[in-house]
């Protein structure tokens, strides 16, 4: 006996016309016209159902505080990273603990149920770690929550903040952090990325870093954190977060760096949103867009997920836990604008981003969690279009948020009716 079948529903692959059969929380069978019954059905009428969004680079601790305690007027990361500053005294653990709730509301309705955030752990009292803890049991019926120690002001440029990492870590932090472009020299940053990387091979944890984020085109700290990911056997456990400076870099320089990345097994997240945004600050024109280079590192067998970073908060006022607005901000970004690389961008913001956060059991096919979304929408391509509304999510088998269709009816004399935002049919010439 199944608790739920969705009927008619069209795969991320391609495949269509499939019924997906859930019981006990996973899906049992993946088939056309399953003849069995179930307590409850969903008709997707042919829509896409696809795993849920993952978020792979969030900040949990600063969502929703827009304004708290100003408004960053100049746009800057270095502002946004002042700014916080001054809040974090100001933090109160019922506040954290109320709009990062409010957040996974949002997600939840956005689709969005795993999310791998960076917690601050410059404050020695760890008031952000204890809340998203906190937060994390809560949502975990609905929700993961991965969480990185994360040192904003520098893991050695801040007194105390290794100390304050290793208390994080021990009270359950799940990943290893660290910002060596922010430390105060190269070599600082450099030797930032070498304790924290053994720090994390010690513990058996994975290790993702703010790297390089920023226009100098001599922030190297990526080939440091891929020699030491190699050099200590941790392949396929390391993310370098934003990466931002391979775009400034000379192209010998990265055509060196890249087969290094994917030796060492690191993987790569970009933050198109934020990115675009801080990036370039400091240009006149041109202005560099500052993201880093996408296609460049799936050809070279690097696997790149995209991250929302910062939803209303002290580096960008926007933003609604929708991770098919970063995905088509960074195929325009990084003009991925092939039908496969559309698809690759999808892939950023679902399957490749589960992949980097190393969540488990993941997908639509047997055995997996019974976690999906159904998308107004009739493929990757056409989701990522449409900002595709989020019909029914569904969690462990239980449906757990819904929106109506978008429709939007026309009231123009002689043609009455609703518009229709579906894709052209081929062949219609
Ligand atoms: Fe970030």
């Amino acid at each position: 006996m199944l608790d739920l079948i969705v009927r008619n529903a069209t795969l991320s692959d391609g495949r269509q016309g499939l019924d997906i059969g859930v019981a006990e929380g996973r899906i049992q069978v993946v088939e056309a016209r399953l003849a069995a019954v179930a307590g409850r059905e969903i008709d997707a009428e042919g829509q896409l159902v696809t795993p849920p969004f993952v978020d792979a680079h969030f900040h949990l601790d600063a969502a929703l505080s827009y304004g708290l305690p100003r408004v960053n007027q100049s746009g800057t990361l270095l502002e946004g990273i002042a700014l916080w500053g001054e809040l974090k005294p100001l933090l109160t653990q019922e506040a954290l603990v109320e709009r990062a709730m409010a957040y996974c509301d949002w997600a939840v309705a956005r689709g969005l149920l795993a999310i791998r955030s960076h917690v601050d752990v410059c404050d020695p009292r760890l008031l952000a770690v204890e809340a998203l803890l906190h937060v994390k049991e809560r949502v975990r019926p609905y929700l993961d929550l991965q969480l990185v120690a994360f040192p904003q002001d520098g893991v050695l440029r801040s007194a105390g903040a290794l100390d304050n990492l290793v208390r994080a870590l021990d009270m359950g932090v799940d990943v290893v952090g660290g910002i060596p472009h922010f430390e105060r020299t190269m070599a600082e940053g450099a030797e930032s990325v070498r304790i924290l990387c053994e720090l994390a091979a010690e513990r058996g944890l994975p290790v993702d870093m703010h790297c390089d984020e920023s226009d100098d085109p001599h922030s190297r700290h990526v080939e440091t954190l891929a020699y030491h990911a190699q050099r200590l056997g941790l392949q396929g456990r390391v993310a370098g977060s934003h990466l931002t400076s391979m775009h400034s870099m000379d192209s010998y320089y990265v055509s060196k760096l890249l087969p290094l990345m994917a030796e060492a097994g690191l993987a790569a997240i970009a933050n198109p949103l934020i990115n675009i945004t801080l990036q370039g600050r400091h240009d006149s024109y041109p202005k560099r867009r500052g993201m880093t280079r996408v296609p460049e590192l799936l050809a070279a067998g690097v696997p790149v997920a995209f991250g929302h970073d910062c939803v209303m908060d002290p580096w960008y006022g926007l933003g609604s836990a929708d991770m098919l607005e970063v995905a088509a901000m960074g195929l325009h970004v990084a003009q991925m604008t092939s039908q496969e690389a559309m698809r690759e961008c999808f892939a950023a913001v679902t399957t490749t981003a589960a992949r980097v956060i190393g969540l488990p059991d993941y997908g639509l096919a047997p055995g997996c969690r019974a976690d999906f979304v159904v998308l107004q929408a009739c493929d990757p391509v056409d989701a990522v279009r449409r900002r595709a509304t989020r019909l029914a999510v569904v969690r462990g088998g239980q449906v757990i948020a819904t929106t109506p269709a978008a429709t939007t009816a026309l009231h123009l004399s002689g043609r009455p009716g609703a518009v229709d935002f579906s894709p052209p049919r081929p062949g219609g010439a």
